[in-house]
């Protein structure tokens, strides 16, 4: 099965990717983890991701598109993966369309994280995340079990420049252009399962109404 995971910034779709990984055995691929990844190794092409990602910007299609697909090639994923955060532009849903007919594979179903936006604004201000494995916590919402520290790996937790208030601002400004041509491509499809989520709703009650739609 190959999943998408969509949602504006901090809807959730790295912690409920954590959680679908394990019940379907999909393989998880997050472009923001691979381009933070590669940010953290120094390299003259982190330092190019790092010059839009820490503005809050989206990194040119022509990149982005090139490094997925060097990424999705990879054996790992060819029993089923879900895509955290690609697509984010019509032209990179088209392209993965023609990537995955090439191979005869296809996208089964597309999930929508659908919250409002003060809500969005409260997670990211508190989100933290472990710089070795990527995992996220929330100061209050989700805390770790040892004040920031990551309960898998013990590293000190940090907060993402781009959790920055000035900086999160401009990323829903620039998710938000873009989301609705994403959403009417997959919803033309039959692809999309919107889930509506409430402020109140936990991790996991997020999690029984993902279960639930891809039951459908
Ligand atoms: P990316 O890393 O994908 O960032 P994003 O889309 O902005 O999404 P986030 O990771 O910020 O949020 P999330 O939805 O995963 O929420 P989370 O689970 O952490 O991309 C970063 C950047 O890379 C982009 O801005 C762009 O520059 C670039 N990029 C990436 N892909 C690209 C592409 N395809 N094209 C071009 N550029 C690209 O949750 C948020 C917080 O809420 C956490 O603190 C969590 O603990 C908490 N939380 C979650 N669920 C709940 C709940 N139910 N109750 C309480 N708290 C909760
Ligand atoms: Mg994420």
């Amino acid at each position: 099965m190959n999943l998408l995971i969509m949602g504006l910034p901090g809807s959730g779709k790295g912690t409920q990717s954590e959680l679908i990984v394990d019940k379907y055995h999909v393989k998880h691929l997050s472009t923001g983890n691979l381009f933070r990844q590669e940010m953290k190794s120094d390299s003259a092409l982190g330092h190019e991701l790092a010059s839009y990602i820490n503005k809050g910007e989206l990194v040119p299609d022509q990149l982005t598109i090139r490094l997925l697909e060097q990424e999705l090639k990879k054996p790992l994923y060819q029993n089923g993966f879900l895509l955290d955060g690609y697509p984010r532009t019509l032209n990179q849903a088209q392209v993965l369309d023609e990537m995955l007919t090439s191979i005869n594979e296809q996208i089964d179903a597309v999930i929508y994280l659908d919250l409002d936006q003060d809500v969005i604004i409260k997670r990211l201000s508190g989100r933290l995340f472990c710089p070795k494995c990527q995992k996220t916590y929330h100061q209050t919402l989700n805390p770790p079990q040892m004040k920031n520290v990551c309960d898998d790996d013990q590293e000190t937790l940090m907060q993402r420049e781009d959790d920055k208030p000035e900086k999160v601002a401009n990323r829903l400004q620039v998710s938000l252009r873009e989301m609705d041509d994403l959403i009417n491509f997959y919803q033309q499809q039959g692809k999309l399962k919107n889930i509506k989520i409430l402020e109140t709703d936990s991790i996991d009650q997020v999690f029984e109404k993902i279960e639930h739609a891809l039951n459908d």
